[in-house]
């Protein structure tokens, strides 16, 4: 079965042809990002108009790519949540009326569980499930245990800023680049990282514990906070600063990211040791992250999967992806679903 996807939640108009779940034929990632650098930020009307100007082209470039014609497109598959409103209704309202026009099947789908499944179409990583899942943008963080590409549990979540926003405001602030998480990654990598100290959140001291099919586990070891970090690296640069001498902006840069990647990975290890899950999977942009790679893959006891790099960010194939495993299973969206900018099945329910 040959599924369209469309993914416009944010600021990437993309659109591939994937076969079966797991095959690419095509995936035009088209980027906007030019469009909000002078903003140093996502603008949603923005956004919106860009979708509306490229989807039509976006789509036809995809099937076009893939050697096909619209007649072999055997069904269509949109996100619907979470993102931008005005964003997400583009594409889905392109998904659909393409669904109704050629009377084929249509699935909306949930962007954040696209993201997990998006290791999945790469040659050499199957995860078999459970695991544990890492799902990390600009608007998310969640530790996750995955049973399925549909049956998903949230252990822990960040109780502020998202992990890619964190990146993205500090990178705001000092001017290192737009968007913060690849200028970061980058600056990083000629900047020494012990030249600040910056604190860990301490939250996980606090919480409580809970009795789960005889195991316990200690609540909010899962959970991860940024706002103390982007206070300190923002505000109190001097009160954190251990080199002396010059401190140039590559030593910010990359202080700020080992303390970022510490603070998911220990949250991360929390729910692998509680768990007894030792197969993790990351996805969502954050995952591209050349740190949390390298720090993950130094976790002996542990599988990582990781997308490729060109599947980490936002893209159609993802959606395709997953949008096939629901309509394998004969679901089917109605043709009149909304967008929805939030996902509320993403509130914490333990295990
Ligand atoms: O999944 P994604 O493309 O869009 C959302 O669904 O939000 O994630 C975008 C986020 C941004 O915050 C961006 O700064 C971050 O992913 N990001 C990175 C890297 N590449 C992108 N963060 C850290 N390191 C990177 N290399
Ligand atoms: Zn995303």
């Amino acid at each position: 079965m040959k599924v369209l996807g469309i993914e416009t939640s944010c600021d990437e108009c993309s659109a591939s042809v994937v076969e079966d779940g797991e095959k690419i034929l095509s995936n035009v990632i088209m980027t906007q990002i030019p469009f909000h650098a002078q903003w140093n930020g996502v603008v949603p009307e923005i956004a919106s108009r860009k979708h509306v100007e490229w989807i039509y082209t976006v789509a036809e470039e995809a099937i076009v790519k893939a050697e096909l014609g619209v007649k072999d497109i055997d069904a269509v598959a949109a996100t619907n949540r979470p993102g931008l409103f005005g964003s997400l209704l583009v594409g889905l309202s392109f998904a659909k009326a393409f669904a109704w026009a050629r009377n084929i099947p249509f699935i909306a789908v949930d962007h954040m569980l696209a993201h997990l499944y998006a290791p999945r179409l790469s040659e050499t990583q199957k995860p078999e499930y459970p695991f544990l899942g890492l799902l990390v943008s600009g608007g998310h963080t969640i530790i996750c245990r995955a049973d399925d590409f549909d049956n998903i549990t949230v252990m822990g979540t960040t109780i502020d800023d998202a992990a890619g926003e964190a990146f993205d405001k500090v990178s705001k602030f000092y001017g290192f680049g737009y968007p913060g998480g690849e200028a970061i990654d980058k600056l990083s990598r000629n900047g020494d990282s012990e030249a600040f100290r910056f604190p860990l959140p301490s939250l996980h001291k606090g919480g409580f514990t809970a009795d789960m099919d005889g195991r316990s586990f200690h609540l909010h070891r899962y959970d991860v906070s940024y706002s103390g970090l982007k206070t300190a690296v923002v505000n109190q640069l001097e009160m954190f600063k251990v080199k002396k001498g010059v401190i140039k902006n590559e030593d910010i840069a990359a202080s700020f990211q080992k303390t970022a990647v510490e603070i998911l990975l220990r949250a991360l290890l929390n729910a692998a040791e509680d768990t007894g899950l030792s197969t993790i999977v990351a996805g969502g942009g954050v995952a591209a992250n050349s740190l949390l790679r390298s720090r993950l893959a130094g976790q002996k006891h542990l599988r990582c999967i990781f997308p490729p790099l060109s599947l980490c960010g936002d893209n159609g194939a993802m959606i395709a992806g997953i949008g096939y495993q629901y309509l394998a299973r004969g679901e089917r969206s109605p043709l009149d679903i909304t967008p929805s900018a939030r996902v509320t099945g993403f509130k914490k329910k333990y295990p």
